[in-house]
């Protein structure tokens, strides 16, 4: 995610912004910018890359004078990262400027109408759009900065944190947010705006935390007022006294990245298909898919190519495309793909599926299809990453930056964007009713709920993983749409917790690991109440008499498991192709809890990177 500073005060703005924006780095991001107004004028430097190479071009080109300023690291959603698509950004006239935080989706038809009243555009960017047109109601409506952007921001679909000032009244600074954090840090004379505390701590403990469609005026030696963006109604502001350390801000008050990030997976799942999924119209809007339609539903065939938990979203996938478009899927581990020499065709269409966006091998199988004539469609969550870059067309997670080495939240934001994908193409080839593709896009708008639902059992997992954190081996069991999440839990389970754990079709138990059951080996069956429910029912009672340890995933109210497992852990019923964005989550919480118990570095296993580049 992107993070936002600003200041306004007695004090010199620019160390204290720059200083803000080497504490928000742990965010994630691809450029920096600052703008200070100086007392005359505002001077603005802007760059791709780090904090540290902002620090150069700004000290190296402009006056760091001034006690108003605003600084950005950006994670980019719209626009490639470079100079011009870093913020801050100008209004067209460069009294107004602003920083960003969020997605704005119609910013498209905003731009064409603006642009139609004479504006111009010097980026690719939803942000540069937004500031204009506050100047544009400002202008028209004749209005102050905080009434001119109520105004506008009623205007706009998305999420946003921003903070905007400007230059004729410099006293003043606007804030406002919807689905992104923004802090306001109070001090003697003086203001903070951040994403979270962190680079106000120091200054000051107390703080206001903005509520979803609030906006704040904040002016030196005046009181916030604080309104509501739909009506402009008085909301009178908490201010609390933090007593939270910088690291612990960083990790939102968890203990780790990881934890953290499989919290925020309701909202990751959100913002993946926010502006995608229009469940009330009945519409999946992809670019990168309704640009290439004919590839993906003349294909002979889609290979899926990945590694390690992105190859277990291309196993989902596989089910999903299968099952519901009816189109031939192979998922192929990336580093064998490229040396098996394949039989690739100009008929063919790749997916590629990336968090990080540079995995070598993923990258080296997407230049071996290309070279061979085939369609490549990307899935990343690092906007402008080389295999985003190296594809011919994509859709990226907005999962935001995922830090912690185990993989959770790119997980589910990739299963969620392939569905997005399968859903749009079995409409597209005639397979879905208008009904069934209505009743689909309702179901999967309901899944950030339950998955906020699923992460209530996290106290029962915790009971669960203190009676197997010194197991030495585990099983993980599932059917079906389950298989790939069985295979996917047990890679969690060993690459933070060091515990041999293998995954398996539970139907494959008679085929060699039932030899393994015994009153020392855990099995983890995902038996949710869809699918082959009674074969994985009798897989645990195949289990149960030979004395195995059974640790059930249910479908909420099931009755038949629960009286043949040692322990059920259950998640809310959902069709049977979303099942796994459920499922996991249970699994991501038990491995988090087992390697925490075993004294494990959660965020850094031994040996792991978060992205393999090299071979
Ligand atoms: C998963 O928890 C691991 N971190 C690892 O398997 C990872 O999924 C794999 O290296 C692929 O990375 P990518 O998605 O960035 O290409």
């Amino acid at each position: 995610m992107c993070g936002i500073v600003g200041y306004i005060g007695h004090r010199d703005a620019y160390p204290i912004i720059i200083k803000g924006l080497q504490r928000l780095e742990y965010r994630g991001y691809d450029s920096a910018g600052v703008a200070i107004y100086d007392g005359d004028s505002i001077n603005l430097s802007k760059t791709k890359g780090k904090v540290e190479d902002l620090k150069k071009k700004s000290e190296a080109t402009m006056s760091l004078d001034g006690k108003l300023g605003l600084g950005h690291t950006r994670w980019a959603t719209h626009g490639v990262p470079n100079d011009a698509n870093s913020h801050p950004h100008y209004s067209n006239s460069g009294d107004l400027v602003i920083i960003h935080n969020g997605i704005i989706e119609n910013y498209d038809a905003i731009k064409k109408e603006l642009i139609n009243r004479g504006y111009v555009f010097h980026s690719d960017t939803d942000t540069e759009v937004l500031v204009n047109l506050i100047e544009e109601v400002k202008k028209k409506e004749n209005v102050k900065l905080g009434k001119a952007v109520q105004i506008a921001l009623n205007q706009v679909v998305g999420a946003y944190a921003i903070a905007v000032f400007d230059v004729n009244k410099p006293d003043e600074i606007v804030v406002a947010k919807l689905g992104s954090p923004l802090a306001i840090g109070i001090g003697e004379d003086e203001f903070f705006i951040a994403s979270d505390a962190s680079p106000f701590i120091e200054f000051t403990n107390n703080a206001m935390y903005l509520d979803d469609e609030e906006l704040a005026i904040i002016r030196l030696g005046k009181e916030i007022k604080l309104r509501k963006i739909k009506d402009d109604s008085v909301v009178y502001p908490s201010i609390q006294e933090l007593q939270l350390n910088i690291e612990e801000i960083e990790k939102g008050g968890y203990d780790h990245f990881m934890m953290k990030e499989i919290y925020e997976q309701p909202r990751a799942i959100l913002d993946t298909y926010r502006g995608r999924l229009l469940a009330d119209q009945g519409i999946i809007k992809m670019a990168g898919i309704d640009e290439n339609i004919e590839k993906f539903t003349n294909a002979n065939r889609i290979i899926i190519v990945a590694c390690g938990t992105s190859w277990h979203a291309g196993l989902v996938a596989e089910y999903i495309f299968e099952d519901l478009a009816r189109i031939p899927v192979e998922v192929e581990y990336a580093s064998e793909f490229r040396y098996r020499n394949p039989v690739i065709t100009d008929k063919d269409v790749l997916i590629a599926i990336s968090q990080s966006g540079e995995t070598a091998d993923t990258l080296a199988a997407i230049k071996l299809a290309k070279e061979k004539g085939a369609f490549v469609f990307g899935v990343c969550n690092v906007v402008g990453s080389t295999i985003s870059r190296e594809t011919h067309a994509g859709a990226y997670t907005h999962a935001g930056p995922e830090i912690g080495v185990a993989s959770t939240k790119a997980f589910t934001t990739q299963i969620t964007v392939l569905t997005l994908i399968a859903l749009k193409l079995a409409k597209e080839k005639g397979v879905f009713s208008q009904t069934q593709y209505h009743e689909y896009l309702t179901e999967l708008e309901n899944i950030p709920s339950k998955v906020e639902k699923s992460l209530l059992s996290n106290v029962l997992i915790e009971t669960i993983a203190e009676v197997y954190k010194d197991s030495t081996n585990c099983l993980y069991l599932g059917r079906g749409y389950n298989f790939p999440v069985a295979l996917e839990g047990a890679l969690k389970l060993k690459e933070i917790s060091y515990i041999h754990a293998e995954g398996y079709p539970a139907a494959e138990m008679k085929h060699g690991p039932i030899a393994l059951i015994d009153e020392q080996m855990p099995v983890f069956v995902i038996a949710t109440k869809k699918g082959h429910y009674e074969k994985v029912v009798s897989n645990i009672q195949e289990i149960k008499s030979r004395k195995g340890k059974i640790i059930a995933i249910v479908t909420e109210g099931d009755v038949a498991v629960k009286e043949l497992a040692d322990h059920v852990i259950e998640i809310p019923e959902t069709f049977e192709s979303l099942t796994p964005l459920l499922s996991t989550i249970p699994l991501q919480l038990l491995s988090y809890h087992i390697a925490l118990m075993r004294g494990c570095n959660v965020d850094q296993p031994r040996n792991l990177a978060k992205s393999v580049t090299v071979e």
